[in-house]
């Protein structure tokens, strides 16, 4: 293998994890550029501040295709070779996925297949679980469906709400999404 893997990072939000992986990159992976969907993300700015190479592109008013053909074409054109969902809160269509197929990896706040889609946390205190968690899967045409690639628990504490127990499960994701990167891009 010649040099780091090239990663693409895509957010739609504060960036969080994107910054965890940012400050983790190294010898295993860099990050080529940092692409969202939303304009005004507070991630973009942080990536822009850090030297990150950005793209940004609002689908309002393109649609889809053409929105994920400029997308698609500003990551091959930055090097990219996998990419890594950050918060990212739009769905891939399924011919993207196609193209990147088993390169596209997603973190998730649950302990998947346990509570796919939203409000995962509400979901996980509701259900009286004794933990939540994160995941770090491979991203398919199914919903938070791909493999597993590693998991991190957290316990639910008496007295959690969906917020105190969403702050603990990022910390986490913040520790498992480099280290499993890290591993997958070896592959
Ligand atoms: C995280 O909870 C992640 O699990 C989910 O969206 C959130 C993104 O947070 N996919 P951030 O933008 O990385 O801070």
């Amino acid at each position: 293998m010649s040099g780091p893997a090239k990663v693409a990072v895509l957010i739609s939000g504060r960036g969080s994890n994107m910054q965890a992986l940012a400050e983790a990159a190294g010898d295993a992976y860099e990050i080529v550029v940092v692409a969202s969907d939303k304009p005004d993300a507070p991630g973009l700015a942080w990536a822009i501040q850090h030297g990150l190479p950005t793209f940004a592109l609002s689908p309002k008013g393109i649609g889809k295709p053409v929105f994920e053909a400029a997308l698609d074409g500003a990551l091959r054109e930055a090097g990219a070779e996998w990419i890594a969902l950050a918060g990212y809160m739009r769905l891939l269509s399924d011919e993207f996925v196609a193209k990147w197929r088993g390169r596209i990896v997603n973190i998730h706040p649950s302990l998947l297949p346990k509570y796919k889609g939203l409000d995962t946390h509400a979901r996980a205190i509701d259900a009286g679980d004794a933990a939540g968690g994160c995941s770090v899967h491979v991203v398919t045409e199914e919903l938070d469906g791909g493999e597993v690639l590693g998991q991190r628990e957290v316990a639910i504490l008496p007295g959690d709400t969906p917020e105190t127990l969403a702050e603990r499960v990022l910390a986490a994701e913040h520790q498992l999404y480099p280290a499993v990167l890290k591993e997958f891009v070896r592959r």
